[in-house]
């Protein structure tokens, strides 16, 4: 098994040209981090006239070793890249697959550029323009329309995936023994989860959303559509990392997108335009979409993935209460 490793650079040349995804007169210059993520190791080649990017998945999250999680998810990645190249206007958004490796779990992609992603918005000192939620509805759209299944099948249910997420945003954070102080996030936040924690209509309904998203659907979604997943080039926003994806409901792809938008704090006009330019709106389920939606704001909040939020605990009871009520009604 190759190991992916940014101080092995020796093994890393050997290792590319047997993939071919190095010509043999290729030399690496540098090998880097093109950016901070959580679960898997990513990597930036670059050559004198060229770069690109692999990413390995391994039997557990690469920032927190402790926690296992599926090693082949990466290749659920790479599936989800092969399939949206028959759609230009998804493809267009998308960088470019360039090989996958279902050995030893490791895909290769078109390098973006050395730019950032849109997590600056926990900042909450930005609104995101609205050509670039445009484009941002644009994708769901998109990626909506051109692939949808009349009926439902076994294909990228990516379940082992899927069921760790489920555990984290449906059930881990209304756990009151789940064993994380959230005090260690800000101090009083334990407290104002608390009551949360104890809201047994509140825990049911989580139950039923969670169900809904591991039931299996028609729409491929990108499963993981929020800040962290798009990138801000030259050439606009792009969209990354759907290790995330599976058929399911496309209600789960929008609510992920307007919980972030109640996150950072964008004016209800946005969120309005969006749901104004999202092609499918009429055809989904209000309850269920809003459910969703506050199912992310919660577990954003009180769960275990916490985002570089810049909000005091008087904005995030809030913002807790108007999930919750999102939830219920
Ligand atoms: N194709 C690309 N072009 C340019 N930069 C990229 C590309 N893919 C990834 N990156 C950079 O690497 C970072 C990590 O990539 P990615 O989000 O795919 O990894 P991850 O381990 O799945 O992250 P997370 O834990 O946040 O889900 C991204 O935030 C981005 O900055
Ligand atoms: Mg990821």
């Amino acid at each position: 098994m190759f190991i992916l490793n940014e101080n092995e650079p020796e093994e890393l040349v050997t290792y590319l040209k047997q993939q071919k995804w190095l010509q043999e007169e290729e030399t690496i210059i540098s090998v880097s981090k093109p950016g901070e993520g959580n679960m898997n190791c990513v990597l930036r080649i670059e050559t004198e006239t060229r770069s690109f990017i692999i990413k390995q998945s391994r039997g557990y999250v690469e920032k927190y070793p402790q926690i296992p999680a599926p090693a082949t998810r990466v290749l659920n990645e790479g599936a989800f890249y092969k399939k949206i190249t028959s759609s230009q206007e998804v493809q267009d958004l998308m960088p470019k697959l360039l090989g996958i490796d279902a050995v030893n779990n490791l895909i290769a992609l078109e390098d973006l550029g050395k730019t950032n992603d849109y997590t600056v918005l926990y900042d909450l000192e930005q609104k995101i323009k609205q050509e670039e939620l445009l484009q941002l509805v644009h994708y769901l759209n998109g990626l909506h329309k051109n692939f949808q299944k009349t009926v439902v099948d076994d294909e990228l249910t990516n379940t082992e995936l899927r069921t760790l997420n489920y555990e984290h945003i449906f059930d881990y954070p209304f756990r009151e023994e789940n064993g994380f102080n959230l005090d260690t996030v800000q101090e009083g936040l334990q407290a104002l989860a608390l009551p949360y924690k104890k809201d047994s209509e509140l825990i049911q309904k989580m139950e039923y959303l969670g169900s809904l998203y591991l039931s299996k659907g028609k729409y491929l979604l990108h499963g993981d559509y929020y800040p962290g997943s798009w990138l801000k080039t030259a050439d606009g926003i792009k969209i990354i990392d759907p290790e995330f994806c599976f058929y399911g409901l496309r209600e789960f792809d929008l609510g992920v997108l307007l919980a972030h938008m109640y996150l950072t704090q964008q004016e209800d006009a946005a969120i309005a335009f969006v749901k104004e330019k999202y092609h499918f709106f009429v055809d989904l389920n209000a309850v269920i979409l809003n459910g969703f939606i506050g199912a992310e704001i919660m577990r954003r909040l009180i769960g275990l993935a916490q985002l570089p939020l810049k909000m005091d605990l008087k904005r995030k009871a809030t913002l807790l209460e108007f999930a919750q009520n999102l939830i219920l009604k």
